[in-house]
């Protein structure tokens, strides 16, 4: 089907479904244990109700201004939408050209790339489907058990121009994901994972493709390897996955300069609460947060509705890892063009309904939060 045929990211999801091969499917879609967490990612955003207002103007305005600037206090990136595409690795499984597809769909809708650590393509491949060296790209880091081989690359990820760094720390261990376990393929390469010594091809044999990426990292980390960090990178650092109130406090005392609140899409612990939860918690519990870090947030993320709602209760942007997958699968780089535009015109209509004509308007008065729901 053609490319515009696709009204919403579902629609993909259907799609990648039909085409991808049976270990592509899996490894994308799978998720820890029984999915539980996954779903609730989803169904986390039916707790938020809008509270629309009308007669305000900004539905006959011309322009809704969806722009925003990300990293406001350091690295000042200029996003079109307050939305990002989060680092998921091996974009290959669903189309020949894998993560350079959504290098080029960002740059043309004005966005910023998280690349994965372990990216299908390498780091140059990237960094050569760049438009200019100011399109934002971000570096998603997993430090490596061998410190000197993540020294190395944030050293060539300063040196290439990449705007900031997303240590993610969700996933010490690799998430129990039986679907991917289950599934047949042979042979995965991720010339940019560490793990590969630059050119991993190594085979999945019952411990799924994430199994087969993923032995470099180290389970250890700790607080103290803040410091490590800076000393060896001057770029503006983001924790990603994290899940508590708490965690957020403690990374505005060391100094971070973004949390995104997340549990790396349902992939790691089963019944880690959805992100969007976490959020709402934070408005309760310490809302004076928001004014000393960025909250961004990943997680069940499909609507445009869902990306306002996160931003009316204190979010700065919202991150979309499989539906980028699932777009470029089958359709490149179009695909994943055609992604932004669904989402830029959702979030632009719910501006509207909600009479608001740029995101600053946006604020929990806006938004009414009902109980946890479970489902
Ligand atoms: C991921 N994610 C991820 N995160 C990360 O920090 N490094 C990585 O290499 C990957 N790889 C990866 C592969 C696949 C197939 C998926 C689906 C996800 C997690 C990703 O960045 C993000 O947190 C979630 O995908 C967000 O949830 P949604 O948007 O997929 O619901």
């Amino acid at each position: 089907p053609p490319v515009g045929s696709m009204l919403n990211l579902d629609d993909f999801e259907r799609m990648a479904k039909e085409i991808l091969s049976e270990q592509g499917w899996a490894y994308y879609s799978s998720a820890g244990d029984d999915c539980v967490t996954l779903r609730a990612n989803r169904t986390s955003f039916s707790r938020v109700w809008f509270r629309p207002r009308v007669l305000r103007g900004a539905s006959g305005k011309p322009g809704i201004d969806t722009s925003t600037t990300l990293l406001e206090n350091s690295a000042r990136i200029e996003s079109s939408l307050p939305i990002y595409i989060s680092p998921a690795a091996m974009a290959k499984l669903g189309h020949p050209e894998g993560e350079v597809n959504l290098t080029k769909a960002a740059r043309s809708a004005g966005i910023v790339q998280g690349v994965s650590a372990n990216a299908s393509v390498s780091l140059d491949e990237i960094v050569a489907a760049r438009e200019t060296r100011e399109q934002p790209l971000i570096y998603q880091l997993y430090i490596n058990k061998d410190r000197r081989a993540s020294e190395e690359i944030l050293r060539k990820v300063e040196q290439d121009g990449f705007k900031a760094v997303m240590l993610t720390v969700d996933a010490p261990v690799m998430g129990k994901r039986e679907l991917d376990m289950r599934a047949k393929g042979e042979i995965v390469s991720s010339p940019a994972s560490p793990d590969s010594g630059g050119s991993a091809s190594t085979s999945t044999s019952g411990r799924g493709v994430a199994g087969a990426i993923s032995g470099y990292i180290d389970p250890t980390i700790s607080w103290a390897d803040i410091d490590w960090y800076r000393r060896h990178c001057k770029l503006p650092l983001i924790l990603k996955g994290v899940q508590s109130v708490e965690d957020v406090q403690l990374a505005v005392q060391h100094g971070i300069e973004a949390v995104i609140l997340s549990n790396h899409g349902g992939r790691s612990l089963d019944y880690s609460p959805p992100p969007l939860d976490v959020l709402i918690s934070l408005r309760q519990h310490a809302p004076h947060l928001f004014n000393q870090i960025e909250v961004w947030l990943d997680g069940g993320v499909r609507r445009g509705t869902d990306v306002i709602k996160a931003l009316c209760l204190g979010a700065s942007a919202v991150g979309l890892g499989r539906p980028f997958l699932y777009a470029q699968s089958g359709f490149g780089q179009p695909g994943a063009e055609r992604a932004v535009e669904i989402m830029r015109d959702e979030i632009e209509r719910c501006m509207r309904f909600l009479g608001v004509g740029s995101l600053s308007e946006l604020g929990p008065e806006l938004v009414e939060v009902l109980p946890r729901v479970f489902t």
